[in-house]
């Protein structure tokens, strides 16, 4: 291990330092907060959503990136896509007329678009009110389906090559490696690909031993009845295998951030 910077912060004291981070940082937009809210009151659970720090840090990447054109694999109460939404808002009008740009599409060629895919019709249903609302109606188009069925088929949706400005998957984690077999290619060169959860609950420090496990072989953990522990300890497989594939790939820089469940962010650099 190098002997420089390291992480000095106590992790003791963790709850508190994110608690400070966060009232010295950009605030939650009051819509935002109010879809927060509701999904409490609708959903029993909503901890699969992302916190207020990986919303700032996905409207952060969204400005630094300028991107225009953003594709979210995973929409559940749409605060993520809303966040990221309103950093596009937030850039319109400053684009730079002449950058090479994307292929058209229905919102022009620099008009922001964010294309969000979640399975389940229930958080389509969630989500439609507060992403009928200005800015997010003009940006956000929401689509019930299965996205990897589409990215294998080939949706003109999503797949045209290098249509993407930024990319943010956080869907289903055990089918991480086919995704990625499709998102780079989707990629534009210089764009970032922000992925969530690549860590799994420290996991994927056992993935070795987890896949000759036989409880989390691919055939046990997909079978129907296969335990929610099977189905745990497969996706760390999956995401560790994802992991690897990704460390090899010569079109991305990549660097993987102990934050949350782990997020990498990479950048197409070919
Ligand atoms: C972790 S949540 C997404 C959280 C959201 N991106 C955020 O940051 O708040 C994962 C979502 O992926 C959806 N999902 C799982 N498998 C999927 C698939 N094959 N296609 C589309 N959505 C899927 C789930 O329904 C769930 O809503």
């Amino acid at each position: 291990m190098e002997r420089t910077k390291n992480n000095t912060l106590p992790l003791d004291r963790m709850q508190e330092l994110e608690t400070y981070a966060m009232a010295w940082s950009s605030p939650v937009s009051d819509a935002v907060r109010a879809q927060v809210d509701k999904a409490t009151t609708s959903l029993a659970y909503v901890d699969m959503a992302s916190g207020p720090m990986m919303r700032g840090l996905l409207g952060f990447l969204v400005r630094a990136s300028k991107a225009q054109r953003v594709l979210e694999i995973g929409t559940f109460i749409g605060t993520s896509a809303m966040g990221m939404a309103e950093a596009m808002d937030s850039l319109r009008d400053r684009q730079d007329p002449h950058a090479p740009h994307v292929p058209q599409d229905s919102h022009g060629p620099h008009a922001p678009y964010l294309l969000t895919i979640d399975k389940n019709k229930r958080y389509i249903e969630l989500v439609k009110d507060a992403f009928a609302q200005e800015p997010y109606a003009s940006i956000i188009e929401s689509v019930e389906g299965d996205a990897l069925a589409m990215l294998c088929a080939g949706d003109p949706r999503i797949f045209t090559p290098q249509r993407w400005d930024l990319i943010f998957l956080d869907g289903d984690k055990a089918h991480y490696p086919e995704y990625i077999e499709h998102v780079v290619e989707l990629l534009r060169v210089g764009g970032v690909l922000v992925i969530d959860n690549v860590l799994w609950y420290g996991l994927v420090l056992d993935a070795e031993t987890l896949a000759t496990d036989k409880l989390a072989s691919d055939a046990d953990a997909h079978k129907p009845n296969a335990t929610r522990e099977e189905k745990h300890k497969q996706k760390a497989v999956a995401i560790d295998q994802m992991n690897q594939r990704l460390a090899q790939d010569p079109r991305l820089t990549i660097q993987i951030l102990p934050f949350g469940d782990g997020l990498t962010l990479a950048t197409r650099i070919q």
